[in-house]
């Protein structure tokens, strides 16, 4: 199903867009970019993770083809707000720069404005949301646009009515007069934020249609992105205890960045599909400072710095 994914499109350099934010923020922002740049190489362990990455609610209302949630059952249930504010409670404590949101379908939590503007007032500055767009009414834009979001990423993964209904069911001319409205919305408004991505993540199914998808959305929207497709983890994988380590020049920064948050409160090492093998603690019990701190955590930033990734993580750098 893999296929060799071909470049983003992309109105703004990462340069312009930080500086705009820079201008917004100030020099927290600039700190914040300078120490994800640091950690991203290793160079810099932050005390408390740059980005929570949450999981709000473990529900989707798409099927769609290359998604895991079509081989991983799960039940993970809704984190809720008041478990959402006291992780930003937290957070706050150490400064925490930014979140992302984007596990399941996220806009199916009726409270992500709320929290959304919880977490904007308690200092988080950068708030990055993946969505796939099918729940937005004239309403919601007015939210989103009014919201303190600095990225929207919806994704389409198609050109087509026929492409999307047989990658993500549904109606594409919907989603994609949505679009248009809210980037119309967006400039009578005179506003910049927030930054709209459409992302396209490329299989066999639909890799015809990349050409197309570019003619169409690259000069009206701010980004286009082409992502590779990663094969799922597969429930034979469950389980699993005598994987092979694995030796590889990849770096992978997560564990230097960010920690993910999910619905049922799990506090994981990072939020690929193989996290949910990598729980460090719940915040029933315990805080996220005691998980990035933990032993276990430790001990999986020394393997990934002697280029060694042993369990899942030998399973993750392989399939990449
Ligand atoms: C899991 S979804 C969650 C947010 C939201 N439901 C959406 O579709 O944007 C986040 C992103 O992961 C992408 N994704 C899902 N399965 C994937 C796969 N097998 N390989 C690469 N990306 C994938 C989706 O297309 C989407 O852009
Ligand atoms: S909308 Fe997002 S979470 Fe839902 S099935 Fe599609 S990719 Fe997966
Ligand atoms: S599973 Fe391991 S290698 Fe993969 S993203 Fe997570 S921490 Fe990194």
């Amino acid at each position: 199903m893999k296929v060799k994914v071909i470049n983003s499109v992309s109105r703004y350099t990462e340069k312009d867009i930080f500086k705009y934010l820079i201008s917004i923020y100030g020099d927290r922002f600039e700190k914040y970019r300078t120490e994800w740049q640091l950690s991203s190489e290793g160079k810099y362990l932050p005390n408390f993770p740059l980005c929570l990455n949450y999981e709000l609610i473990d529900n989707c209302n798409l099927r769609c083809i290359h998604c895991a949630r079509q081989v991983q059952k799960s039940n993970r249930g809704r984190l809720g707000i008041e478990i959402f504010k006291k992780t930003i409670d937290e957070g706050e404590r150490f400064f925490l720069p930014s979140i992302k949101i984007g596990f399941g379908e996220p806009f199916l939590e009726r409270q992500i404005f709320d929290m959304i503007d919880y977490a904007s007032n308690h200092g988080v500055m950068d708030i990055i949301v993946t969505t796939n767009g099918t729940l937005f009414g004239e309403e919601e834009i007015d939210k989103l646009l009014n919201s303190k979001i600095t990225f929207l990423r919806i994704s389409i993964d198609a050109a087509s009515e026929e492409g999307y209904a047989k990658v993500r069911g549904g109606d594409l001319s919907a989603i994609e007069g949505m679009v248009k409205r809210l980037l119309t919305k967006r400039a009578e408004r005179k506003q910049q934020l927030p930054l709209i991505r459409l992302s396209f993540v490329v299989t066999q199914e639909n890799k015809h249609e990349t050409e197309l998808f570019i003619d169409k959305w690259a000069n009206i929207v701010d980004f286009i992105d082409f992502q590779n497709y990663i094969e799922p983890p597969m429930p034979m994988l469950e389980n699993h205890t005598d994987i092979e380590p694995v030796c590889s020049n990849f770096f992978c920064s997560y564990p230097w960045q960010m920690m993910a948050i999910m619905g049922d409160g799990d506090i994981r090492a990072c939020c690929s599909w193989y996290g949910e093998r990598l729980i460090l603690g719940n915040l029933k019990s315990g805080t996220i400072k005691e998980a990035w701190e933990s032993k276990s955590m430790n001990i999986l930033r020394g393997q990934i710095r002697a280029n060694t990734y042993t369990g899942y993580c030998a399973i993750c750098v392989t399939s990449r």
